[in-house]
């Protein structure tokens, strides 16, 4: 990319942190000495002279262990990733209602926990197409992930072994899929971005079976490009050159890996003529599970199962690309009871929490996927941060399940939820 180093101002705020914690103001922090007084800024109660520069929340999560919830992560990377990046992952479209009522809606649903049940042993298990996986939490495709850390889809790879979560890769990936596929130790699900050019969309498809990718997620919510302010916003400020996502303005754009060796031209990127046509024309050349991403609706739920899917993801793209204002755990359960069982259902769209995952298991997701608080993590601390992410909504989702006396996934269910 060639920015700045990442990680400069956090390894000198570090430094601070070591001459801090050698010196006796250390002993003005609530629960560090006894009880302080005086008002210091930051942390409040702490009598820290004004003269010397307080921590902010920002200054402790000097390692990927200090970040105590996902939005800590965020705060992190919005100072380690160059600002066009930032605004990448943060976009919305249009005025962000989409992204915001993602939220929302989870928020106004609320848990009706059940006590005197057994909790002593949880079970997070969820099986999909055969293979057993020991959590729900699925890492979304995201795309130019090298835009955010240097070691970008390896690091998110590496993060997903060390775990064991099921990740799937982004079209758009700064890293080719054999390279994921070896830090992530087995092949990865491929999220494709069909192209107007079918030689093109054949070729990487190709690609992606001789890989061994068991699962291609066709991803059909971006028809033609979508309306995203915060981006523009914050790209103005930021004008470096970058080979991985954001060329300078005039600048052809470098191909990504997954296009390489094709014919693929940017234009090819728009598919406004795709139709329910093209699940038949991609089972003719793979017999690749494919699970179909963006759906909002029990009648596309219902066309899907006709056109013969494996699996359906519940999606509004994070409400970057369609502005439809409609929430992702809002359309879940029509879909789900059109399904019924039939094929896995995924969902994704402003999961924060581990009792927002518990919410989408509860309204009839299989599993439950994460695009931007992997991201912020990764900006952040790389793998490390990845990782993080990924162990504080793993426990929040066990301590979820024990306060609302629900050991199994199975045990969640609608009526575990209810909204206000
Ligand atoms: C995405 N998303 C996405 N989806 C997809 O199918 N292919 C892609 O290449 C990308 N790229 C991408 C980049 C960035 C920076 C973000 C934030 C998102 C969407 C992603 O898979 C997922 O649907 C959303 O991110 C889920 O919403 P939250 O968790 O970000 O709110
Ligand atoms: C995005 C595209 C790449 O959301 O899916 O940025």
């Amino acid at each position: 990319m060639g920015h700045h180093s990442p990680h400069t101002e956090i390894s000198s705020r570090r430094d601070f942190l070591r001459w801090l914690a050698a010196s006796p103001l250390l002993a003005a922090i609530p629960g560090c000495a006894p009880a302080s007084t005086g008002s210091g800024r930051g942390i409040p109660g702490a009598a820290i002279p004004a003269a010397v520069p307080a921590p902010t929340l920002h200054d402790l999560v000097t390692t990927a262990t200090d970040a105590l919830d996902v939005f800590d992560m965020e705060k992190v990377a919005e100072t380690t990733v160059p600002p066009a990046h930032f605004g990448y992952i943060q976009t919305g479209v249009d005025g962000e209602e989409t992204q915001r009522n993602n939220r929302a809606a989870l928020e106004r649903i609320y848990i009706r926990a059940r006590r005197l049940i057994d909790v002593s042993r949880l079970d997070t298990r969820v099986t999909l197409f055969g293979r057993e996986w020991p959590t729900p939490i699925v890492i979304a495709p995201c795309g130019s992930q090298r835009g955010f850390h240097a070691e970008g889809e390896l690091a998110t790879a590496r993060a997903a072994q060390a775990r064991e979560h099921l990740l799937a890769l982004s079209t758009v990936s700064s890293t080719g899929v054999e390279d994921v596929n070896e830090a992530r130790g087995e092949p990865v699900w491929y999220q494709l971005y069909a192209t107007s050019n079918w030689d093109v969309t054949r070729a990487v498809v190709e690609r992606v079976r001789t890989a061994g990718c068991p699962v291609v997620v066709l991803t059909v919510d971006l028809p033609g490009g979508s309306n995203r302010l915060t981006l523009e916003r914050w790209s103005r400020t930021d004008d470096r050159t970058c080979n991985s996502c954001h060329r300078p303005r005039g600048r052809a754009p470098t191909v990504k890996p997954m296009f390489q060796g094709t014919d693929y031209r940017p234009g090819d990127f728009r598919t406004p003529g795709m139709t329910w046509d093209f699940i038949g024309r991609l089972r003719e050349i793979t017999d690749q599970r494919i699970v179909v991403k963006g759906l909002m609706t029990q009648e596309d739920a219902t066309l899907a199962l006709d056109h013969g899917v494996d699996g359906i993801w519940v999606s509004n793209h994070g409400g970057r690309a369609e502005g439809s204002g409609q929430a992702t755990i809002d359309a879940l359960p029509e879909i789900a009871s059109a399904v019924a069982g039939r094929v896995p259902v995924i969902v994704d769209g402003g999961f924060r929490r581990g009792s927002d995952i518990f919410k989408g298991i509860a309204r009839g997701a299989d599993a439950v996927a994460v695009g931007r608080p992997y991201l912020w993590g990764l900006g952040a601390f790389g793998q490390a941060g990845v990782e993080r992410v990924l162990e504080i909504l793993s426990d929040e989702l066990r301590i979820t399940m024990r306060l609302a006396g629900t050991p199994t996934l199975a045990s969640i269910a609608g009526s575990s939820v209810g909204t206000g």
